[in-house]
């Protein structure tokens, strides 16, 4: 079918923002609409799945401050540079149809025209900002939402802040907002709902402050410079700038809005099904029709995040069990709405269990016991036995539909309970009928081939449906079993493998890990990562002009004598050659970190027309230069064929 006559589904992850590297909390989201996705395609619709990152913002502006580059610099180190946002959606194999970042050119000018035509409406207004402000989130908070004082989101402090804004109106939007979640399924799962209701709607929306001036990495609102657009603003209309709305740079706005689904985290549930439909309605765009509030990945019983240091990092998971066990993982362990406590216990059992148990064993085993019996081949005489047979024929022929229900309700753990059941029947199968029995006796051939059938098109049903969630696994088996490429009404389907089918052996799929040594493995590779970090580097100092710095006089100097300075624990005493007649004396604080012995003899460098003064009652004529990282201090130390007296320029 061509791809316009196909139904079209459209799903997004949030954008992620890149002021650190991504973790596997995050890598949670992006998996499952992955996973939600392959369905869809498995399924037949025509699939646009969108990701991207969110790089505007104060968080983004003082992080690439900090790290001396610009923002711009900033973002594209962490969304293309190496184990980057990019290189994370490939090694987890996100088949994303399109990435956005909300740096394109095309976004921002479409944001220009967004908010010009909200406030040409009279939805956006121009007034004074007095509240609270969490930098972190990026977020405005009104008294009544902080809890104890703090951001209710992360529970950092909140700054007063007041500056002349641009308000969008909220509160004209706040029942028809509160209809669409109480009286429609817009927010799921439906626990989320009160949530809003009670906590935001019913407490009181007020406008949103919709612009800033306090910096200005953002989409400059064009008609008012010094202002840029609120971040949040920003981003939410990704969803649809990424199709071509407001711009040219893409045609689908129209073949895909609106969303069939946004996946969320449920932190950010508040901004997705209140804010976002309130503007789209100030727009006249028609609603996403599903906002979906995942939970989150835990560590520690907290969750999962960067500024906590309590990640895991994807990239040592992942190269130590493969892509797909740890997809597999992420969407089997936890359920989709709730939040799920990670661990490298749970991860290992599952792995073992689920992958190299219970699949990986009869994958195995019935690709051995084909070529072993028939040579790889099974015969066409095959002969059935329905009291042992239909029991696993209707649940593999039957699989689809109950999978289906839970995918439809994005329930994956449940849709992978429903094959994992298939699975453990068909190894039990492998017991009732014994098959090591059947082959001692010429005459039950026939019977041993219908055995081996029933196991291979249980494999095949199997493996198909998982592949949403373990692509490269499922096609790996399907060539080992010599199945036709999986379609869903090939899943639908018992009985579709040619009675004659023929395997391909091949290596163990998910080999049985050491849970022991492997968890000590995992403890030691933690220990060393959790060295305490480098001292931070220090602020960087205003500039001087080069004309100030040329009155520096930096002379190269050796050492004659040096000893400790009575009563003192600090100071060292030198007498230095400068490469005049006179020895020079300089007092320096470093007893600390040297011995006087180990440095006579030593070159060094001296600042040699500063005042003289006196320390410890003892006259110091100059400063040795040092260099200070941290709390320790190392003596600038030159190549002693430097002559005394040289002038450092
Ligand atoms: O929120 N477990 O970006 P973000 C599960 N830019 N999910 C987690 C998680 C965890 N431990 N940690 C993070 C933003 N996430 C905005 C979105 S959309 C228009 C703008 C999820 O990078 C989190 O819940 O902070 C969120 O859904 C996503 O990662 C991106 O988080």
């Amino acid at each position: 079918m061509c791809d316009s006559c196909k139904k079209k589904f459209y799903i997004t992850t949030p954008i992620y923002y890149p002021s650190d590297k991504l973790h596997i909390g995050h890598s949670y989201c992006t998996v499952a609409t992955d996973t939600m996705a392959r369905y869809k395609r498995l399924r037949g619709y025509d699939v646009m799945f969108l990701t991207g990152t969110d790089e505007h913002g104060q968080k983004i502006e003082t992080k690439a401050k900090t790290a001396g580059v610009t923002p711009q610099q900033f973002v594209d180190n962490i969304v293309l540079g190496e184990k980057g946002v990019i290189d994370l959606w490939k090694l987890m194999n996100i088949s994303y149809d399109r990435f956005i970042r909300t740096t394109d050119d095309y976004h921002v000018a479409a944001i220009q025209k967004i908010f010009k035509t909200m406030y040409d409406k009279g939805d956006i207004y121009k007034g004074k900002y007095t509240g609270m402000y969490c930098t972190p989130c990026e977020s405005f908070w009104t008294d009544s939402q902080l809890k104890d004082g703090k951001c209710p989101d992360c529970g950092r402090p909140c700054q007063p802040a007041e500056e002349e804004a641009y308000f969008f109106r909220l509160t004209k939007y706040a029942e028809p907002v509160r209809k669409l979640l109480t009286e429609t399924d817009f927010l799921e799962p439906r626990s989320r709902v009160n949530e809003m209701v009670n906590n935001f709607i019913d407490a009181g929306l007020e406008d949103l402050c919709v612009s800033r001036t306090s910096f200005t990495w953002g989409v400059p609102v064009d008609f008012d410079p010094g202002h840029v657009v609120y971040v949040w603003v920003d981003a939410l209309f990704n969803y649809t700038t990424a199709l071509g709305f407001m711009n040219d740079k893409y045609d689908d706005y129209k073949d895909f809005w609106p969303a069939d689904v946004h996946f969320v985290g449920k932190e950010i549930v508040r901004f997705h099904s209140i804010i976002w439909p309130a503007m789209l309605m100030s727009m006249g765009m028609p609603l996403p029709k599903k906002v979906y509030g995942h939970g989150w990945l835990l560590l520690d019983g907290g969750k999962m995040s960067k500024s906590k240091g309590n990640v895991v990092d994807p990239y040592l998971l992942a190269e130590r069990y493969g892509t797909d066990a740890l997809r597999f993982f992420l969407m089997r362990s936890f359920p989709f709405g709730s939040d799920g406590n990670f661990s490298n216990e749970l991860l290992i059992s599952c792995i073992n269990t689920d992958l190299a148990n219970d699949l990986g064993n009869l994958v195995s085993r019935t690709v051995a016991m084909v070529q072993k019996y028939f040579g790889g081949r099974l015969p066409k005489e095959q002969q059935a036995d329905p009291a042992l047979d239909d029991a696993l024929i209707a649940m593999a022929g039957g699989l689809h539909e109950k999978y289906e229900e839970q995918m439809e309700r994005y329930a994956f753990q449940n849709a992978l309970s429903e094959v994992f059941a298939v699975i453990s029947r068909a190894n039990k199968y492998i017991d009732e009928t014994a098959p090591w029995i059947l082959a001692k006796d010429e005459s039950k051939r026939p019977r041993l081939a219908r055995v081996m059938y029933n196991l291979l098109e249980t494999v095949r049903i199997c493996a198909g449906l998982l592949t949403p969630v373990m692509p490269a696994t499922a096609e790996e088996i399907r060539s080992r079993i010599g199945a036709p490429a999986y379609d869903w009404d090939n899943l639908c389907v018992y009985g579709v493998l040619p009675a004659e089918a023929a395997v391909t052996a091949g290596p163990a799929l998910f080999p049985r890990i050491d849970a022991e040594k492997e968890l000590a493995e995992l403890e030691a590779l933690k220990a060393a990562s959790e060295k305490p970090a480098e001292d931070p580097l220090p602020e960087p100092l205003p500039p001087v002009s080069f004309d100030e710095f040329c009155k520096v006089e930096m002379t190269v100097v050796k050492v004659l004598t040096c000893e400790n300075v009575k009563k003192s624990e600090k100071l060292l005493k030198f007498t230095l050659n400068d490469g005049t007649d006179t020895p020079r004396q300089i007092l320096s604080g470093i007893a600390k970190f040297y011995k006087p012995e180990e440095l006579i003899g030593k070159t060094l460098v001296a600042v040699t027309n500063l005042p003289p003064r006196k320390m410890m009652g003892q006259e110091s004529c100059g400063m040795l230069l040092s260099a200070e990282r941290g709390d320790k201090l190392h003596l600038v130390m030159l190549d002693d064929a430097i002559p005394a007296g040289a002038r450092l320029v």
